[in-house]
């Protein structure tokens, strides 16, 4: 650990500010997860293939809304190269896989009348694989592929969308639960509500921000809720699983100490991981001052009614709680500073009298909304831990994309450091992580930018029809911590 010396305000800073750069030697807990993350619409491929439906995605990116038109058509082309990615997973020496089932490809249309004998047996040989090895499945239910068909009838802005999401969770839990122990309903929340639905800029690309973001959350919560009691009254006594969310979150540095500064972080976290996880980990209902401020910008708005929705009292119940784990979603850290003025359509509500920046000390990485901040990830989980009283934690996703080199110093330098200060909040904070996924296990289709940025352990070639994967640099530096469990 750290010693502090004579109590003298200027030394305390200081010495504050070295601990938190300092590299902690010690090791994880036994037992600790360790693994690679990737998602089905990103790798797998084989989009219409062998009575796989189209989803949003699919639409999405075959509308050429990507960077030169690409689209996850092939991606990693892992549909048909699962076993290579077994074997990489084998070489890196983790314990866990985290990758995402793609709904249509299970059910076409997205409900039991279409259900897909050869995609359930995809991921079947995908699962029996892993354990062959000795690797351990992490599922994610819903990492944004919703098959298109149900968005026809309005997607995740259906309140109907709840009892389908849960009858498309039963199928997996049946056909796959007697083997997968972790289960992740639903990837990012966040990013299917703002930006989905909110300035548009992912699939399905609607553009409500003052309303369907809204709605859009609390069918998510409601569909993550509905699901976690499923679990429990039908599954859990056989299957004896967990079942968590994942939920990302930057950490919101205050641009300075002034009180306003302080004030605009904490609010923005809690529009941005509280609008979600105070409903499941913390009192069930959204945050005060999300209920607050969304109130009154409605009534000065004119809207008879606050655009936030309203849980029963019955929902509340059923919120509280659900859930047995938190996956945290982290790559970087933002200044937030108070600047009074409310004229950006184009920022979250909240962050609307808000300046987010980034401290020209940060390294940059190849994506433009990630610079790198080690201190950044310990800082949220002591902050999460204290809200939601030290949930279990899983850091489901972590990494930095850079433009392909196979020496990753960044990469190298990134998970090294980002690891490094989880390892201080397990010892120094006693945050209670269990934990870490890297993302991603490979490069791969990220989105709207296409294959142009790579946060892969992996290189994948994609202008080769096999799509050959190579070891980076990184993957010995990853390896080596997983070895060690830790730090020597
Ligand atoms: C989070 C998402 O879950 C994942 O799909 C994405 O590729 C990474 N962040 C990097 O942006």
């Amino acid at each position: 650990g750290f010693t502090k010396s004579s109590f003298n305000m200027y030394t305390y800073i200081k010495e504050d500010l070295e601990e938190r750069d300092m590299f902690y030697k010690g090791l994880f807990p036994p037992n600790f997860a360790w693994g690679a993350a990737t998602s089905a619409y990103q790798i797998e491929g084989g989009w219409n293939e062998d009575g796989k439906g189209p989803s949003i995605w699919d639409d999405y990116s075959h509308e050429w809304k990507i960077t030169k038109n690409q689209t996850g058509d092939i991606a990693c082309d892992s549909y048909h190269r699962y076993k290579e990615d077994v074997q990489m997973l084998k070489k890196l020496g983790v314990s866990h896989y985290r990758f995402s089932i793609a709904w249509s490809r299970i059910m076409a249309d997205g409900t039991l009348n279409s259900l897909n004998k050869k995609g359930i047996d995809y991921y079947n040989n995908l699962i029996n694989e892993l354990l062959a090895y000795n690797i351990q499945p992490m599922v994610t239910l819903y990492h944004w592929d919703l098959p298109s068909a149900l968005q026809k009838t309005d997607g995740w802005k259906d309140p109907e969308i709840v009892d389908k999401f849960a009858k498309y969770a039963e199928v997996c839990f049946v056909n796959f639960g007697d083997r997968v122990k972790f289960w992740i309903t639903i990837n990012e929340p966040f990013v299917v509500s703002w930006l989905g639905h909110g300035i548009g800029i992912m699939a399905p690309g609607v553009k409500e921000p003052a309303i369907g973001v809204y709605n859009v959350t609390h069918n998510i919560i409601k569909s993550h809720v509905k699901v976690y009691h499923l679990y429990n009254e039908k599954f859990r006594s056989r299957q004896h699983g967990k079942v968590g969310i994942t939920l990302d979150c930057d950490w919101k540095e205050p641009l300075t100490y002034d009180a306003m500064d302080r004030y605009s972080a904490e609010r923005s976290l809690k529009f941005k991981l509280g609008w979600f996880a105070d409903p499941i980990f913390g009192q069930g209902d959204y945050p005060a001052v999300m209920k607050r401020f969304v109130a009154r910008k409605s009534e000065q708005q004119g809207y008879s009614n606050s655009r936030l929705p309203e849980f029963t009292d019955e929902e509340k119940k059923q919120n509280k709680g659900a859930a047995d784990f938190l996956g945290l979603n982290h790559y970087t850290t933002n200044l937030v500073g108070y600047k009074n003025r409310d004229n950006e359509n184009s920022s979250y509500e909240a962050d609307q009298d808000t300046v987010l920046s980034f401290d020209p000390c940060w390294n940059k990485s190849e994506s433009d909304w990630l610079r790198v901040n080690p201190w950044g990830i310990r800082k949220l989980l002591k902050w999460i831990k204290n809200r939601y009283r030290s949930p279990v934690i899983y850091v489901t996703e972590n990494g930095v994309s850079d433009d392909g080199q196979m020496d990753d110093v960044s990469r190298q330098r990134y998970y090294t450091k980002y690891i490094n200060e989880i390892l201080k909040s397990i010892k120094l904070d006693n945050v209670d992580v269990r934990g870490y996924m890297a993302w991603s296990l490979m490069d791969n289709f990220e989105w709207g930018s296409g294959f142009t940025q790579k946060f892969g352990l992996y290189h994948v070639d994609f202008d080769i029809d096999s799509r050959p994967r190579t070891p980076k640099a990184s993957t010995v530096t990853y390896s080596k911590i997983i070895k060690d469990n830790g730090f020597h």
